[in-house]
């Protein structure tokens, strides 16, 4: 897939990956073994975007409000988070994917901490795609430490150097915004960066979502009319 009617691919596609507990629920499974199942939609998906030619990936794996589940829920996911990071760097490697994380790395636990730092550093060369895995984000959340760290840099208030405070002011706004399992709201994903974003909501529960699935997507953004408030 290149371009469709003359618009091109999107260069940023941000996914909320929704709906892994009530694919489990489905089956009669624990909520964890969607999140297992979750994980190779997120595998197959990065490959998808790579080969669909989408420089720069954002996957929302656990939010800042994700904390209140059930320890047992959180305590797998961070479990999973961890082993995928340490054991699967030679996937990253392999398909040259470049990592990064967004969110609050003061809020997590010392050896994912870790595990992001030295995959993060691992990947660094990389450049078929950025995958940015938004661990404990939180939009608002990001927003506050762009004030901290703007302050900290004594620059003026503005929405270019608030921009450039973000944990990411090199990766280009998402021009498309994916949310599985049906449910249409932000959940306090990517509040500055979404101001423009086109919006495609799939009623796919994640762990079923696919390479079609994303160009299906992808075809759904071709489609519309970008006009950041002006006029054509
Ligand atoms: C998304 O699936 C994964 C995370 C939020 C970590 P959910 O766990 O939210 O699944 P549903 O929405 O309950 O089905
Ligand atoms: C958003 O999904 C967070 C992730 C996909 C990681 P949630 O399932 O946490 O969102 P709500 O609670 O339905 O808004
Ligand atoms: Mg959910």
């Amino acid at each position: 897939m290149s371009q469709s009617d003359g618009v091109p691919v999107p260069s940023h596609v941000a996914i909320f990956m929704d709906g892994n507990g009530r694919w489990a629920k489905a089956r009669g499974l624990p909520r964890t073994e969607g999140h297992r199942e979750g994980l190779k939609a997120a595998k197959r998906i990065v490959l998808a975007a790579r080969n669909l030619g989408i420089k720069y990936l954002t996957l929302y794996t656990f939010s800042t409000e994700n904390w209140k589940r059930a320890e047992e829920e959180v305590s797998f996911l961070m479990g999973l988070i961890k082993t995928h990071l340490s054991a699967e760097l030679d996937f990253y490697r392999s398909n040259k994917v470049r990592v990064v994380h967004s969110g609050d790395l003061g809020g997590l636990p010392k050896d994912i901490v870790e595990e992001i730092q030295s995959v993060v550093a691992d990947t660094a060369q990389n450049d078929s795609i950025t995958v940015n895995l938004a661990i404990n984000y939180g939009g608002r959340n990001e927003i506050v430490r762009a004030f901290s760290r703007l302050s900290e840099r004594g620059l003026a208030l503005d929405e270019k150097n608030l921009g450039l405070c973000l944990d990411h002011p090199e990766i280009p706004d998402p021009d498309l915004l994916v949310r599985t399992s049906g449910e249409k709201r932000l959940s306090n994903f990517l509040l500055w960066q979404s101001s423009y974003s086109e919006l495609v909501f799939v009623s796919t529960l994640w762990p079923d979502f696919g390479e079609e699935d994303l160009a299906m997507a992808i075809r759904e953004y071709q489609g519309r009319d970008r006009r950041f408030g002006g006029l054509r």
